[in-house]
């Protein structure tokens, strides 16, 4: 009797639940008064007449129909906005053009409290600041604003974005510095400022971002030392600072990374010799290129070195190209010239296609591709 019992109440428990999630899987919830007053706002200060993307904003629905605009069915909250310049939608290709809008990012969008994304790239002309309010849009994962031409500052309080997972603000035209709170963003995966107008240090804690697999910091003026806490970040597998006003030397624990690809820290003023450990890591996109490298270049190639691009083109280095770099399995792009190195050049495989341009400029090379050595 206790059994069957039993077996009633599970049965009914199972028709509530079915009941229950079929209700939330076929009633969407139609978009809050508030949510459409403030896409209007939003939209109000932004102008884009080439493709008409914002002629689908119409109507009582922002959930349904307006480009752009995704909900969460369950509560109807928009959850986020993304307006891509490049984009294979039908909308764009009947434009057969890349968009254009000008305009600002109105505050109103801060109103929109459920966001988990928020992408307006690649309009070129939107100008303005980034609200600060940002901030307080607590559920953002995805802030993405590349390619436009945005000034101002980063909003110093952005570390209380905790869920925050991409930051991409790369091409525009933000100054000021990398705000210190930003590595409370111990979530972030992405941080992608390249091509802006930031100035002060790398902070210093930068290591704590754990999630981090690509740091993109190119083409700012950000100066002071590379931080040895970046070394820490076990994902990190693309690391660019190229194009700043970076002194001291490489830290030498970049070598020793597990997952590190690509280190880019050409066009800087580093200073110091090239650390052995860079010859046999992980890295094979290598670009010192452009810095005050002095020393030699070290002699600790082995079957381990693998390098499509190994750029160490104008820096101070001298003495010889070393013997051990024939040994390296792979050599794809190789550029030493512009520096004070001397002596024959090695022979062997990864050597063989290259070309003299690779050598040139340099104190006494000698040797294939270049001229023959004196004796
Ligand atoms: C770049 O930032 C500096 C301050 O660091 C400022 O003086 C300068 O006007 C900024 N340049 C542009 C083009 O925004
Ligand atoms: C290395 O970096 C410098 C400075 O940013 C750049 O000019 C150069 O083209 C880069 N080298 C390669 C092979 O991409």
């Amino acid at each position: 009797m206790v059994d069957v019992k039993k077996a009633l109440v599970t049965v009914l428990i199972s028709v509530v639940v079915v009941l229950l999630l079929a209700d939330g899987a076929t009633v969407v919830q139609a978009c809050l008064p508030s949510d459409r007053a403030a896409l209007l706002e939003f939209r109000s200060k932004l102008n884009e007449p080439y493709i008409g993307v914002f002629k689908t904003w119409k109507g009582q629905d922002c959930c349904k129909g307006w480009y752009g605009v995704s909900c969460d069915p369950k509560s109807g909250r928009v959850s986020s906005i993304t307006l891509r310049a490049i984009s294979e939608e039908p909308i764009f290709q009947r434009a057969k053009r890349k968009g254009f809008m000008t305009g600002t990012i109105s505050p109103a969008l801060c109103k929109l409290t459920h966001l988990s994304g928020v992408i307006i790239s690649d309009w070129d002309g939107i100008s303005g600041v980034i609200p600060s309010c940002v901030t307080n849009l607590l559920a953002l994962r995805h802030l993405d604003l590349v390619g436009n031409k945005i000034s101002g500052v980063i909003p110093a309080s952005i570390g209380k974005l905790a869920k925050l997972r991409v930051l991409n603000l790369a091409d525009n035209k933000i100054s000021g510095g990398i705000p210190p709170s930003i590595t409370r963003l111990t979530m972030l995966a992405h941080l992608d400022l390249v091509n802006n107008n930031l100035s002060g240090v790398i902070p210093g804690d930068i290591g704590r971002l754990k999630m981090l697999s690509r740091l993109l910091l190119t083409g700012n003026k950000l100066s002071g030392q590379i931080p040895e806490s970046l070394t820490r970040i076990y994902r990190l597998a693309d690391l660019e600072l190229g194009m700043n006003r970076i002194t001291g030397p490489i830290p030498a624990s970049l070598g020793k990374m597990a997952v590190l690809a690509t280190l880019n820290l050409g066009g800087n003023l580093i200073s110091g010799a090239i650390p052995g450990t860079l010859m046999t890591s992980s890295i094979a996109d290598l670009n010192l290129s452009g810095n005050l490298l002095a020393g030699k270049i070290p002699n600790t190639f082995g079957p381990r070195s693998y390098f499509t691009v190994l750029d160490l083109s104008n820096n101070r280095l001298q003495g010889p190209i070393p013997g051990s770099i024939t040994t390296a399995s792979f050599i794809g792009h190789l550029d030493v010239s512009h520096n004070h190195l001397c002596g024959k050049i090695p022979t062997g495989s990864p050597f063989d296609h290259l070309e003299a341009t690779s050598f040139t400029y340099n104190s006494c090379l000698c040797g294939k591709p270049l001229g023959k050595c004196r004796k």
